[in-house]
């Protein structure tokens, strides 16, 4: 994708080259069935492969989840040591696919005292084996917040003694985690629940959006790929004027 034009615009028609998904819904998709909220979080292992899979072959360059927020943490002790573990067993499972697949994995946010030494590890593993790959890079928000990031940006913005007329978007920018990131073209928040709770703010910041129905767990390959139709859809403004009929081009 070519960068933003602010004050221009661009058909989206073309595969978006940063996809982010908001992994929502794991808890309603167990009540459903009666079953522990645990459940739900088991049953999303199956999506995340498969939406990983189908935005490789659909030549997604960027793909982003959300896996772990900073406000997760408020989560009753029981369900985070669960999600703690799951993540670690997914992770060491899926290593040699991803690897094999030519995916380069690497981990946002993980800063909190509170993840186990094992997981951290374990992200560090499978961010140097995959860090030479060439294909998708797969950025898991674990333990992330948007807030947070731009307030340590910002500190770290300061602590390099920055003269502040020298400050501007992109100097800002370099500043964030993972600063190669591209900025966000579609998010995907599934469940329906419509609101970005902390996800990557800085590059959300003229994303389109959607916002399917249906829960984490039941979300599979093909509705990933009506997402990206959605999206190719939509027209991206940036802030200018439509060429589109009504778009008064001829004034
Ligand atoms: C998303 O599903 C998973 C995480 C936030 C870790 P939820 O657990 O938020 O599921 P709902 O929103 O309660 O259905
Ligand atoms: C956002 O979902 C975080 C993740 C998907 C990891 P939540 O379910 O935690 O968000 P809220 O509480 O509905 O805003
Ligand atoms: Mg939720």
């Amino acid at each position: 994708m070519p960068p933003p034009r602010p004050g221009g615009r661009q058909r989206a028609g073309v595969v978006p080259g940063h996809v982010a998904c908001v992994m929502d819904g794991n808890g309603r998709w167990a009540a459903q069935r009666d079953l522990p909220r645990t459940s739900g979080h088991s049953a999303a292992e199956a999506t995340v492969i498969d939406v990983i899979e189908a935005a490789r072959a659909a030549g997604v360059r960027w793909l982003s989840l959300y896996a772990f927020s900073t406000e997760n943490w408020s989560r009753p002790g029981a369900e985070v040591d669960y999600l703690l573990r799951l993540v670690r067993r997914v992770v060491r499972k899926h290593a040699p696919l991803l690897h094999a697949r030519g995916i380069r994995c690497r981990f946002l946010g993980n800063t909190d005292p509170r993840i186990p030494a094992g997981l951290a590890r374990d992200f560090a593993d499978l961010t140097l084996l995959t860090s030479r790959n060439q294909g998708m890079t797969l950025t898991v928000a674990f333990d992330h917040g948007g807030r947070r990031d731009i307030v340590e940006a910002a500190r770290s913005l300061i602590r390099s003694g920055a003269a502040p007329d020298a400050v501007d978007e992109d100097a800002f920018a370099a500043h964030l985690p993972f600063p190669d990131t591209p900025d966000v073209d579609l998010v995907i928040r599934t469940s329906g629940e419509q609101r970005i709770s902390n996800f990557m703010l800085w590059q959300v910041a003229y994303a389109e959006w959607v916002f399917p129905p249906v829960l984490w767990p039941d979300f599979r390959a093909a509705h990933f790929l009506e997402c990206l139709d959605t999206y190719q859809r939509r027209q991206r403004r940036f802030g200018g004027v439509s060429a589109e009929p009504n778009g008064d081009e001829g004034l």
